[in-house]
């Protein structure tokens, strides 16, 4: 028999990002790769990019410049870059770093095992299409293998918002929707490998809408669909956009049992004038309002968002309203940006604000995002809460997992499995997680 070859996958950015890394696993898995958790005795590399942060590109060709010495001492070492830096940088990478076999975009990783099997010939390759089909359709040829208990489905890619600070539009392309009944195929495999709580994901996720039977299905419509898969335990979704909140989707939080009650709902800033410039296309108002109905319709649902401090022409009153937004609202967590321009989006196109101004800005909201987030951790203690669990803790018979609210929590007790979904009693709150005992 042959020694299977060794991948080595290393993954930057978002969830979409991990969730592609997983399928290009599994896509090469049948071509005799297993992965490998080194880059130094890898026979292919893969780096999958994002190109969210600053200076992303100079990034990755610095990363590659690391690893180039690992091809010296091995030839046929194969070093991919695939991701939305090799989307954005295309052939120039091939140029600026000429130990990169590959280079390929994310609408063209059904092509992987195909350009890989090229790249062995000597022949290398960029491939930054934007094709019509379903390139996860073409890396469903997998092993069964059996998984944890928890997993991303990616139902929807793309973005047709074009708010003025970001890439995504250019990177990633047009929103492309996944035929329900493809997406609900995967859901069950899924299941039976053994997953009981499901992430939807989509760079503007509740803008779903795919093919049904004989129908557009929405967002709601598949989360109800999915809460009816034996064995799915938890179904969530994200990111999403406030415009693309609609009253079906509002009112599933309230009726589908199975829809957790978290929601990440990036508002970015909390001043209509900035709303405006970044073309999010509502005000402050709008999405308080949105909140409420949320609420409404499932009183404890935590929300979390996104913050940029530091747009160009944020003034000190814009800032402030944003922090005043988001103590109204009440986050359970939130992710803060610095704003960077991106070469190309509109937003570069303006004046940035000074440096010391932004990182101030960015230090106040991340003080104010850490007060609400303990507030949260706190305010579950001498509850009871369900929880997965995932994976065994650092301590000695200590337990992981995460609750409905997508906390996590801490348990030690040696009956507990990963995989076992439990209701607990939590008896304290740290400043990342939550410690519990059985009941
Ligand atoms: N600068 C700072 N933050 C950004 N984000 C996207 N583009 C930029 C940028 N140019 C943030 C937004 C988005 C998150 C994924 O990344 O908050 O919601
Ligand atoms: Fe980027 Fe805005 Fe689309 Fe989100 S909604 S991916 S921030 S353009």
């Amino acid at each position: 028999m042959t020694e299977p070859k060794k991948l080595f996958i290393k993954t930057y950015g978002c969830q979409m990002n991990v969730y592609d890394s997983e399928r290009m696993a599994e896509a090469m898995g049948g071509k005799g790769y297993v992965q490998t958790e080194t880059a130094e005795n890898a026979d292919m590399i893969l780096l999958n990019t994002c190109h969210i942060r600053e200076r992303a590109a100079e990034k990755v060709y610095h990363e590659l410049g690391r690893l180039r010495h690992l091809k010296d001492e091995n030839p046929d070492l194969k070093i991919a870059v695939t991701g939305c830096v090799a989307q954005a940088e295309g052939k120039e990478i091939l140029s600026r770093a000429p130990m990169v076999d590959l280079v390929v975009g994310p609408q063209a990783y059904h092509r992987l095992p195909e350009l890989e099997a090229k790249a062995r010939q000597g022949e290398k390759a960029v491939d930054t299409e934007f094709p019509e089909e379903d390139k996860f359709e073409h890396l469903a040829d997998r092993p069964k293998a059996s998984r944890g208990p928890t997993a991303f489905l990616t139902v929807q890619e793309g973005c047709d918002k074009f708010c003025a600070f970001c890439v995504v539009p250019y990177t990633r392309g047009a929103e492309v929707n996944r035929p329900a009944a493809r997406v609900l195929n995967e859901a069950r495999d899924l299941v039976e490998r053994g997953v009981k709580d499901i992430t939807l994901l989509g760079q503007n996720v509740n803008a779903y809408h795919g093919e049904g039977d004989g129908s557009i299905w929405s967002l709601a419509r598949l989360v109800r669909e999915l809460a009816k898969v034996d064995g799915l335990e938890r179904i969530r979704y994200t990111t999403s956009h406030p415009r693309d909140m609609d009253d079906d989707l509002i009112a599933a939080h309230g009726e589908v049992g199975k829809l957790m009650p978290y929601l990440h709902l990036p508002v970015q800033s909390g001043a209509d004038r900035v709303l405006k410039r970044m073309n999010r296309g509502h005000t402050a108002e709008e999405y308080l309002r949105l909140i409420e109905r949320l609420r409404v319709a499932r009183p404890d649902i935590l929300l979390t968002s996104d913050f940029i401090a530091g747009f160009p022409e944020e003034t000190e009153q814009d800032f402030e309203d944003t922090l005043a937004l988001i103590r109204e609202v009440k986050f359970g967590a939130a992710y803060t940006f610095k704003y960077s321009a991106r070469p190309g989006t509109p937003a570069a196109e303006r004046p940035c604000l000074p440096d010391e101004v932004a990182d101030e800005r960015l230090y106040r909201l991340q003080e104010l995002i850490n007060q609400m987030q303990r507030a949260s951790l706190d305010s579950m203690v001498g509850k009871d809460v369900n929880v997965l669990f995932e994976k065994v803790g650092r301590q000695h018979g200590q337990m992981v997992g995460k609750s409905d609210h997508l906390h996590a929590v801490h348990i030690t007790a040696d009956e507990i499995k990963v995989g076992d979904l439990k209701r607990v009693r939590v008896t304290g709150a740290g400043p990342n997680s939550l410690s519990a005992i059985l009941m």
